[in-house]
C-alpha cells in the first residue's frame, strides 16, 4: 500500500540540515586534498567516500538494483537504528515486530523510545496476520519489521503474509533478508519498485563471510535512501571496510563455492542430529543455522561450551532450544562427536 513517505517522517528529520562533510562537498574530485584537516602522510590517512560510490556500483551490478536505491551502513545494525529515528517520534510512535526474532529490532526501538507492538509468531513460526492487521489503522504505528528467513527460528516467512502486509499497511515495511542467500525463497528486491514504502535489509556478514568488516545494505526507493543519507554519520563505512567488501564481492566464485559447502554440510548435520535421542526437534531451516530442541538444552549447552563448541542458548525465548550455526566440515564433526556421547 503506497502512502506519502514525507507524511510518515518525523518533522524534525524533515527540517534537519545534515552535516556537510569535506569529501561530500568535493564530490570525489581527484587532486591535492587540503580540505579535511587530514594528515598528508600514512596509509589510511584519508577519509572514506561518504557515499561509497564504487562499492555501491559493484553491489548494483551483482543485485541488479540501481545504485540510487542502495544505502550502505556499518552493518545492518546501523540501518535499523536510522529507520526508527527517521520515522518514529520518541515516546509517541510504534513499531511492530514478530517474536522470537532478531533482538536488535527491540533494542534499537528501546534506544529510540519507540513502543514495540510484539505479535508472537504462530506455533510454526509464521506471522499471525489476523492479530497484526488489528493495528494497521493505528496512526502511530509507523514501521513493521519482519525477518525472512527469521533468526533464531531459521524458517522463511510465508510470502502471502508478507504480500498482505505490503498491500495493506500504509507505513514502512522492513524486510530483513540477512539470510536470504541461503534460502530457496526469492528476495523481495524484485518488488522494490512496486512498493515505495518497502525497505529491504541485506548484509555481507552471513553468506558473503564478512561479519568482521561490518557492511550492511538497505535497498529502498530514492526518497527513503535520501532520508538515510541525511541522518547517517558522515563517514559511516570506513576505507578498510569498503575495501574488504569490494574484495569479497569481486570473488563471487568463492561466495558460491562456500555457500554450496555450507548448505551440503547443513544437510549432513541435520541427518546426524536426527539420530540422537537427546534431540527432540529440529525446526525447518532456510538459513545457515538450525534451531534444535533438546531434552535438556542447558545441559547440552554447558557441555558443548566446556568442550570448546559455542552455540547460542535460546531457552529463554524457546523452551529447551539451542541455535547451532553450520561451521566447517571439521567443526561440524567435532560438534556431532560431542553430542553423540551425551
Ligand atoms: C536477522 C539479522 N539481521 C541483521 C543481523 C546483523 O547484521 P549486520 O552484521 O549486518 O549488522 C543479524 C545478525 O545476526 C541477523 O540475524
Amino acid at each position: 500500500m503506497n502512502s506519502n513517505i514525507q507524511q510518515l517522517v518525523r518533522p524534525g528529520i524533515l527540517k534537519l540540515k545534515p552535516y556537510s562533510s569535506a569529501r561530500g562537498e568535493s564530490g570525489g574530485a581527484e587532486g591535492i586534498y587540503m580540505d579535511a584537516n587530514e594528515n598528508p602522510f600514512g596509509e589510511n590517512n584519508r577519509y572514506p567516500d561518504p557515499y561509497q560510490k564504487v562499492l555501491k556500483q559493484k553491489i548494483s551490478e551483482i543485485k541488479n538494483i540501481p545504485a540510487e536505491n542502495i544505502f550502505i551502513g556499518n552493518g545492518s545494525d546501523e540501518i535499523i537504528d536510522h529507520i526508527y529515528r527517521i520515522f518514529c517520534n520518541p515516546t509517541k510512535d510504534k513499531a511492530m515486530i514478530f517474536n522470537p526474532t532478531f533482538g536488535m529490532y527491540q533494542v534499537a526501538a528501546d534506544l529510540n523510545e519507540v513502543e514495540i507492538i510484539d505479535i508472537p509468531l504462530t506455533d510454526d513460526f509464521q506471522i499471525n496476520i489476523e492479530e497484526a492487521r488489528k493495528y494497521f489503522d493505528d496512526e502511530h504505528l509507523k514501521i513493521i519489521v519482519l525477518c525472512t528467513p527469521n533468526n533464531p527460528t531459521g524458517n522463511d516467512i510465508r510470502q502471502q503474509d508478507i504480500d498482505f502486509i505490503l498491500n495493506n499497511f500504509r507505513g514502512i515495511t522492513v524486510i530483513d533478508e540477512a539470510y536470504i542467500d541461503f534460502s530457496r525463497q526469492e528476495s523481495y528486491l524484485s518488488k522494490l519498485a512496486q512498493y515505495p514504502n518497502l525497505v529491504i535489509f541485506q548484509t555481507l556478514s552471513k553468506a558473503w563471510g564478512l561479519a568482521g568488516a561490518r557492511v550492511g545494505m538497505a535497498y529502498a526507493g530514492e526518497e527513503i535512501i535520501a532520508l538515510l543519507n541525511k541522518v547517517k554519520y558522515p563517514y559511516n563505512v570506513s576505507v578498510l571496510n569498503q575495501k574488504a567488501a569490494l574484495e569479497a564481492l569481486n570473488k563471487e566464485n568463492e561466495f558460491e563455492e562456500r555457500k554450496v559447502i555450507i548448505l551440503s554440510e547443513k544437510e549432513k548435520v541435520r541427518q546426524e542430529l536426527e539420530k540422537f535421542p537427546i534431540v527432540t526437534k529440529i525446526y525447518p531451516s532456510d538459513a545457515n543455522f538450525f534451531l534444535v530442541k533438546f531434552s535438556d538444552a542447558d545441559k547440552v549447552f554447558t557441555e558443548l561450551f566446556r568442550q570448546g563448541v559455542i552455540v547460542r542458548n535460546q531457552t529463554t525465548k524457546i523452551k529447551n532450544s539451542l541455535r547451532i550455526t553450520i561451521g566447517t566440515p571439521e567443526e561440524n564433526r567435532k560438534l556431532l562427536q560431542i553430542l553423540q556421547k551425551l
